[in-house]
């Protein structure tokens, strides 16, 4: 094993920049660059190391605590009309973009453009215009255009995923998937952008990428239903909760349907705070996982559930006094955005600069991250955004048909013979 060395700036780096510094960044993002500036070793790469040189937000206050709270000194702080030009002007290598999800593709698109690669949270965008967009430019410029699915490194969904490779488990017919978000998410944590939003486009997404990526397949068709009535008005434009179903179809020619409930309005003492739970049925076996139920169940006198957790997901992302003494926060939360770093990595510093086009198509042929990779992700969401935006509208019940009878995403509302196209070209 190779060490790091004792003072890490004599190491190459890479720098970063945020836009967005909420709840995500404080859980995945903070602990990442922490850990990262002091280093990391790469068999391809040698050891480099990893600073956050800014961040572009809305007011300025939580990168100013975070300054304050780290002690940090040159950190750019960067507000107003022009953050993000500010951002990319600072000196970045690369952006990661984690503001309410309407806000990503201006901030990734700028971005791209100065020539910087990119890691969006998810959902990377919300329509197929704009993921296209972005494919492209990030082709023009040079550079990884990437989104973070940090439940495809969770282990259990590798394990699914490996026992589907191998044909230990054949053909998904069928499954289940919910995330429940506690009401202090859409009330407090969310209350300045949730308007007009829904829970399925910010969570629901996790499993379309899981399903997407897990069992492969051709997305047929999107349906959707919701209810209003405690985040904003019972017939307005903002969700409580969504119900999606996706049908698929396979090389067999055989279909699967999937069905993923999500909802941001569960009561705050929920003993997990997110409940996420999947079922997978196959033509010869069954997958039921359960995130939060992993076996482990906390009991603190006045901390647990809303402190401290009572069933704790000890492998996303959590502080751990390790057994050789250090203290470390550690999980697949934070090693997804550490994969990315190393991408960025293995690209800018991983040989000469003639090798540099073909270790880029290297990493951008990843396509458990790669936006190229997330056009059917992309397409549930906005067949998605679409079929609620109708039912806000007085029309419900419409249907998404994906590269049927009438080509890309066509939306069909009942008792109209013409569909409304979303997106002309293929999917
Ligand atoms: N990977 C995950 O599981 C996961 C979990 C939570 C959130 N997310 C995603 O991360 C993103 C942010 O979520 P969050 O929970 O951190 O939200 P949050 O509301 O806690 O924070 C949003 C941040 O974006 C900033 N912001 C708002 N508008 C902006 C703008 N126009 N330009 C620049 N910054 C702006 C705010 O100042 C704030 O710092 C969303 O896309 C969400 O879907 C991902």
């Amino acid at each position: 094993m190779t060490s790091l060395p004792s003072n890490p700036a004599t190491l190459p780096v890479l720098r970063g920049g945020m836009v967005g510094m909420g709840m995500i960044f404080d859980e995945t993002y903070a602990p990442f660059f922490e850990a990262a500036g002091h280093g990391l070793y790469d068999a391809a790469t040698g050891a480099f190391r990893v600073e956050l040189a800014g961040a572009a937000t809305r007011t300025g206050d939580r990168t100013a605590a975070y300054v304050h709270r780290r002690g940090l000194t040159g950190f750019g702080n960067h507000i107003g009309e022009n953050a993000v030009g500010d951002l990319l002007a600072s000196g970045i290598d690369f952006l990661c973009v984690a503001s309410p999800d309407d806000k990503h593709f201006a901030a990734a698109k700028q971005g791209i453009e100065a020539g910087h690669h990119v890691i969006i949270e998810k959902p990377s965008v919300l329509s197929l215009a704009e993921l296209d967009q972005l494919v492209a430019l990030a082709k023009e410029k040079d550079v990884l255009a990437k989104v973070v699915y940090h439940k495809l490194l969770d282990p259990d969904h590798k394990r699914l995923r490996t026992l589907v490779a191998d044909g230990v488990l054949s053909h998904v017919n069928n499954g289940y998937c919910s995330l429940l978000e506690p009401k202090s998410i859409s009330g407090s944590q969310f209350a300045a952008w949730i308007t007009g939003r829904n829970p399925g486009t910010y969570v629901a997404v996790h499993y379309l990428k899981l399903i997407d990526f897990t069992f492969g397949g051709r997305l047929k068709s999107v349906q959707c239903t919701g209810q209003r009535g405690l985040v904003g008005p019972k017939n307005g434009p903002t969700w409580d909760s969504t119900q999606l179903r996706l049908v698929y179809e396979y090389e067999s020619g055989r279909e699967a349907a999937f069905d993923i409930h999500t909802s941001w309005v569960t009561p705050d003492n929920f003993p997990g705070y997110v409940e996420q739970e999947v079922q997978f049925r196959f033509d010869n076996g069954v997958w039921n996982g359960h995130s939060r139920k992993r076996g482990v169940e906390l009991t603190v006198e006045g901390r647990t559930p809303h402190e401290l957790k009572n069933t704790i997901n000890n492998h996303y992302n959590a502080s751990f006094l390790e057994p050789w003494g250090e203290r470390s926060r550690r999980g697949y939360g934070i090693e997804v955005i550490e994969r990315f770093a190393r991408e960025v990595a293995y690209v800018e510093l991983g040989g000469d600069g003639n090798g540099r086009s073909a270790r880029l198509a290297e990493m951008a042929a990843r396509d458990y991250n790669d936006l190229s990779a997330d056009r059917q992700v992309v397409a549930a969401v906005e067949a998605m955004e679409a079929i609620l935006a109708k039912a806000a509208a007085g029309e419900p019940n419409a249907v998404v048909e994906v590269n049927g009878r009438s080509g890309g995403l066509a939306l069909y509302l009942p008792g109209k013979s013409e569909p409304e196209m979303l997106y002309q070209g293929t999917v």
